[in-house]
């Protein structure tokens, strides 16, 4: 007899348990049918009579309620948006150790960072590396009060009803926890679960998902979580964000903690002294990798001892005190059909492989990178061969390979199957988007030729105008709504939108019917139309980093625009000190080259840009339009913050690089000379000319001492 058709009174506790969790999948099945694909199977009587079964046994059994009971959720409760949420502690992403060797330079800059000796003692942590996605878990008094996605790392999408669904995480926190906590961790899937889900999907004739990861992100968030209840998520906790009490001294304490709250936390985590016992444990890891349940892409190495973790600090948006060694990617071979060249948008001549499409770790693979002409060739970036020197052409056969998200490479080429027709690749000399010469500039440091041809057309070149657009819309610049890539290019095409000035005039020259409305274009109506202008217009006041990361200037990404956006608060400041650094003996120039984060080279390619008349100009013009919001010093309530702040000499109590990432934390800048605009110097023994200065300019000199002492250590 099936279990359905036992009266509830008769249930054992057994069957109560099983028949309550088929309930749920049940009922979430039919609530996605119902709420999502307009498609339901039953009617709304039998419906109804699964729901009261399920509450008349969770009336019997209370203890056996599930936490994605059918009935605490309002049929498929659909939400309209996700909110957003705002982390207070920023989620960051890890650096990436590829080889033993990366592992041990890691752990040699903690210890230079930390002024610790080789010999020192320094503990630290391995655990798997989840392929799932982050979600931040935020608990106070106990009770689970909000869960938030990654995000930008800054700004997440709440996803609280979804993540109530999952079983591993619990609602209440078991135990004493502190008041506020976030547990932060990864949502996965196991592999096991991610091939029924797609048997199930294949069978109903529907599109198949790509890989366990990308089938958790969309089974998370989803707007009906009634679909997030019917898939088996599961959670690892591993990590924290706000936490008004750390319960631990240690990375390990506190994952220990969370065990004993109730979460679910990594069986392969494990404390080492040495970098051999952490590589030992990689390697131990890697030979477990197949048989595992989930998906893992390499393993966390974290410092164990959470005073270090303070002290080592962050550097852009990765911890210091924590690297991923990334397993080596997975490989498959297959035919180079054709070579296309891309042109981006700083002019680069970019070859793609179009591949006879092939499976590479789970995921159908049809263009790889090729890097560039002598990456194709079979000449290294540093005029050596690769590959043995062997070339790449046009109907070989080729390994590619694939590493997580990344964009998959053409890695070698198998010359016993290299058709006898086959010739060499020639490299085109001229844009294929506009006909002008592409060059390969000389490199002044290694006197080399730079590996990358470009595109010598600048403005005429329709392909680096259609991509300066791309970049200006894209998510972390100006993150226009329903107005993308494909949006960018059909604009540019139809001559409504040439550069990202026109982005701003649009509903001006659409109101003067200079062109043909936008409502009566092919694709848009008056609705969609309004929604654009809408949108446009709400991008009048921008963040500041957002404005400048669109500028599209080479070696300026969100990380970096974001440092310049701290330093130089304003758009006009930013703008005034860009055309003063022009000159190369003046203060601005060395102001920008001190900033820390802020090398030569995104220096000289600042000023570069805004050297070109026509960029200058069109900058001018676009702040005619736009408003940047200033952006905000980084800890306004420091002693130092706002203060340009120069150390000399030698340090003591922590090293010149633990210096200068405390004094930004604190809302400081730093800077490598003494100038006018120095508010502070602190000098230590040895301290020479930029302590002489400093005292001629009359600015503060303090010592390492009084800089504790003003912080209050
Ligand atoms: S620690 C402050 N530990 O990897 C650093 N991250 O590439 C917090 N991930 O966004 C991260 N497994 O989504 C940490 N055991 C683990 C992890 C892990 C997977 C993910 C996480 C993070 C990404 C960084």
């Amino acid at each position: 007899m099936s279990l359905t058709t036992i009266a509830v009174e008769q249930l054992t506790e057994q069957q109560a348990a099983e028949e309550l969790a088929r309930l749920a999948a049940e009922i979430a099945e039919h609530n996605r049918l119902y709420h999502t694909e307009d498609r339901p199977v039953i009617s709304d009587a039998d419906y109804d009579a699964l729901k009261q079964r399920n509450l008349a046994i969770e009336e019997r059994f209370p203890e056996l309620k599930r936490p994605d009971s059918p009935t605490d959720q309002v049929g498929g409760a659909v939400l309209e948006k996700f909110e957003k949420v705002s982390h207070s502690v920023a989620m960051l992403s890890l650096d990436n150790a590829f080889s033993e060797e990366d592992v041990r330079d890691f752990a040699d800059r903690v210890r230079r960072f930390l002024k610790l000796d080789a010999d020192a003692p320094l503990a630290m942590t391995a655990e798997p590396k989840i392929d799932g996605l982050s979600l931040s878990l935020r608990y106070e008094r106990g009770q689970l009060v909000t869960a938030a996605t990654r995000g930008d790392g800054s700004v997440g999408e709440d996803v609280t009803a979804n993540a109530r669904t999952i079983r591993d995480i619990p609602q209440s926190l078991k135990g004493s926890a502190p008041d506020v906590i976030e547990v932060r961790g990864e949502v996965y899937l196991t592999k096991a679960d991610f091939a029924v889900l797609n048997e199930r999907q294949a069978a109903e004739g529907k599109q198949t998902y790509v890989n366990p990861r990308n089938t958790a992100a969309g089974s998370l968030r989803q707007l009906d979580t009634s679909i997030t209840a019917s898939r088996p998520l599961k959670f690892f906790a591993y990590a924290w964000g706000e936490c008004s009490a750390l319960p631990a001294a240690t990375q390990m304490g506190v994952v220990e903690c969370f065990a004993a709250w109730g979460f679910k936390v990594n069986p392969l985590m494990q404390r080492f002294e040495t970098v051999d016992g952490l590589l030992e444990q990689y390697r131990l890891i890697e030979s477990e990798r197949a048989g595992l349940a989930y998906d893992i892409d390499g393993v966390v190495y974290k410092v164990d001892d959470l005073v270090l973790q303070a002290r080592l600090g962050f550097i852009s948006r990765s911890p210091r005190w924590a690297v991923a060694h990334k397993f080596p990617a997975e490989t498959a071979t297959t035919v180079l059909e054709e070579i296309e060249i891309q042109v981006g948008r700083t002019g680069a001549l970019s070859p793609v492989a179009r591949l006879e499409p092939v499976t590479v770790g789970g995921v159908v693979v049809s263009n790889a990178t090729l890097h560039n002409e002598d990456y194709i060739a079979g000449i290294g970036s540093d005029g050596q061969p690769i590959r043995e020197g062997r070339d790449l052409r046009v109907g070989d056969t080729v390994t590619i390979y694939r590493a997580g998200d990344v964009i998959p490479k053409v890695m070698d080429v198998d010359l016993s199957k290299r058709p006898a027709d086959s010739v060499p690749y020639v490299f085109p000399e001229t844009c294929p988007a506009c006909g002008s010469p592409a060059t390969r500039e000389v490199n002044e440091k290694t006197g080399r030729a730079d590996s990358v041809r470009r595109c010598t057309g600048g403005l005429i070149c329709p392909a680096q105008a259609v991509e300066k657009l791309k970049h200006f819309v894209s998510r972390n610049a100006f993150d226009i709504d329903g107005f993308g890539a494909k949006q960018a290019e059909a604009f540019y095409h139809a001559d409504l939108i040439k550069n990202p000035v026109d982005i701003f005039t649009l509903a001006a020259r659409d109101e003067a019917s200079e062109l043909t409305k936008l409502k009566n274009r092919e694709g848009w109506g008056e609705q969609s139309a309004a929604n654009l202008f809408e949108a446009i217009e709400a991008r009048r006041a921008v963040d500041l980093h957002r404005f400048i990361f669109a500028l599209g200037i080479r070696h300026v990404g969100e990380g970096n625009a974001k440092i310049l956006a701290r330093t130089y608060r304003s758009a006009a400041s930013f703008i005034a000190a860009m055309k003063e650094a022009q000159d190369p003996e003046g203060e601005a120039w060395s102001d920008l080259v001190n900033i820390d984060g802020i090398g030569p080279t995104v220096a000289h390619a600042l000023v570069e840009f805004f050297g070109e008349p026509h960029n200058a100009a069109i900058v001018d013009e676009l702040l005619t339009h736009v408003h940047p919001t200033d952006a905000e010093p980084v800890a306004s309530d420091s002693v130092f913050a706002g203060k340009t702040i120069v150390f000399t000499g030698s340090l003591e109590r922590m090293s010149r690089d633990e210096a200068k990432a405390m004094a930004e934390r604190l809302g400081a800048k730093t800077a490598g000379s003494v100038s006018r605009k120095t508010d502070l110097v602190v000098a230590g023994p040895g301290a020479g000319s930029k302590r002489k200065k400093a005292a001629e300019l009359e600015i503060e000199i303090i010592d390492e001492d009084e800089w504790f002492a003003r912080l209050g250590q």
